[in-house]
C-alpha cells in the first residue's frame, strides 16, 4: 500500500470532510451527496480510514464523527501545517517497503524530487552504516529525504554531522529529552543509540548531484527485543526507545520539527557557515575529549578524540601524532 501527498484521492476527501465537521455527525448519505462519491464507496473509505488508526465514532441514524487522529506519518498529516520552504512538500508513504533509502535513491536524480520525503511504517531490508542491516519494525520512524543542495562538494562529509545535530534539536523540542551525539552521527540517550543517520551521495563532474539522507529513529520500539537481536553485532553499545510503550506520543510532530530544523541547517551549510555547526555539535558531543578506539577498514586507531575538523573529520591524538578520520565504528573507552 502506498499513499502520496500529490494524489488527490477520495479517501482523503472523506477524511478532510470529517475533520472539518468534528462536532457533528455526518451520515454516509450527506458525505456522498456533498463529495459526489457513492454511499458504498463512502463506507469503504470510512473502513479504510479506521484501519489507518483514526478513531471514528458511528451512531445509528446519526452517522459518523471523527474523534481521534492517527499516529501514522501519513503524507497529508505530515504536510499539514509543515513550516518548511522546500523539504517535505512531496511525500511518499509505504506501509511496508524493503528500504526507503533504496526507493529514494531510484528517484533522486529527477529535479522534481528536491526535498521529497519517503517514509515507511516498517522496512524489510533497512540499511545501516558500514553495509550493515537496520532493523525497522513498526513503531519506529524510518524515512529518507532527497536533497539537491547548493553547497560545495567539500561539505559532503560534514552534512551527516549537521543532519544529526538537526535531529537532536527536533527530539529535544518535541519530547523534551536530552540527547548526545556520538561521532560520526549517532544520537544517544543515556549512552544508548536512539537514532542513526545514513547518507548516500551521487556526485557528477565533482558536483553533488543529490544526497539521500536516511534517518532511523527508535521512536517507540521494544528495546529488550531489539537489544536481544543486536547484541552480537560488532561494537554494539545498546539501543533505547525514545518513548516508553505506555506513553502517548506524536511521531508526526517530531518529523515536522526535524524537517524544519534540517532545512535551517542546510541553509547554514549553503552559506558556508560551518563554524557554528561544529561549535554546536561539539557542545552536544559525547566523543570529544574521550579516549576512543576506531575500527576502520584499515585496522584499529586508538587515541584521544581532540576535535571535529571543519569538514567533519574527527581528529584523534596518539603518541604525538594527529590523525584525521572520516568513517568507522567508534568505541569510547
Ligand atoms: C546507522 O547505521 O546508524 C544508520 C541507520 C539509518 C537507517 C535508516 S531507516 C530509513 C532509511 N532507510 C534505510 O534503509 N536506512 C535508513
Amino acid at each position: 500500500m502506498i499513499y502520496t501527498s500529490f494524489d488527490n484521492i477520495d479517501l482523503v476527501k472523506v477524511l478532510s470532510f470529517l475533520k472539518s465537521h468534528k462536532k457533528e455527525y455526518l451520515s454516509d448519505q450527506d458525505i456522498s451527496d456533498i463529495l459526489k462519491i457513492s454511499r458504498v464507496a463512502v463506507r469503504e473509505h470510512i473502513k479504510k480510514i479506521r484501519s489507518l488508526g483514526y478513531q471514528i465514532e458511528s451512531k445509528q441514524k446519526l452517522g459518523y464523527r471523527l474523534v481521534n487522529t492517527t499516529n501514522l506519518i501519513l503524507p497529508w498529516e505530515l504536510t499539514d501545517g509543515l513550516k518548511t520552504k522546500m523539504i517535505g512538500k512531496k511525500v511518499y508513504y509505504f506501509d511496508t517497503i524493503d528500504s526507503t533509502q533504496n526507493f529514494a535513491i531510484k528517484i533522486a536524480s529527477s529535479s522534481k524530487e528536491n526535498g521529497t520525503v519517503v517514509i515507511s511504517n516498517k522496512q524489510t531490508r533497512g540499511r545501516g552504516r558500514l553495509g550493515r542491516g537496520w532493523i525497522s519494525p513498526q513503531g519506529g520512524i524510518w524515512l529518507s529525504i532527497i536533497l539537491q543542495p547548493n553547497f560545495d562538494i567539500s561539505i559532503t562529509t560534514l552534512f551527516p554531522i549537521a543532519a544529526s545535530l538537526a535531529l537532536t534539536r527536533a527530539i529535544e523540542k518535541t519530547v523534551g529529552k536530552k540527547t548526545k551525539l556520538k561521532w560520526p552521527n549517532d544520537i544517544t540517550i543515556k549512552g544508548k543509540k536512539v537514532a542513526g543517520i545514513l547518507v548516500d551521495v551521487s556526485v557528477e563532474s565533482n558536483k553533488i548531484e543529490n544526497l539521500v539522507l536516511g534517518v532511523g529513529i527508535n521512536f517507540q520500539i521494544n528495546q529488550i527485543r531489539l537489544e536481544r537481536i543486536l547484541k552480537n553485532t560488532e561494537n554494539f553499545y545498546g539501543v533505547i526507545s525514545l518513548m516508553e510503550k505506555s506513553k502517548c506520543s506524536n511521531p508526526i510532530l517530531l518529523v515536522k520539527n526535524f524537517l524544519y530544523e534540517l532545512e535551517k541547517i542546510i541553509e547554514l551549510l549553503e552559506k558556508g557557515k560551518r563554524k557554528i555547526i561544529i561549535k554546536n555539535w561539539t557542545k552536544k558531543s559525547s566523543t570529544i575529549g574521550k579516549n576512543v578506539v576506531l575500527s576502520t577498514s584499515d585496522g584499529k586507531i586508538k587515541g584521544r578524540a581532540i576535535k571535529l575538523d571543519s569538514d567533519g573529520a574527527l581528529v584523534i591524538y596518539n603518541k604525538k601524532k594527529y590523525q584525521r578520520v572520516y568513517a568507522g565504528d567508534l568505541i569510547h573507552s
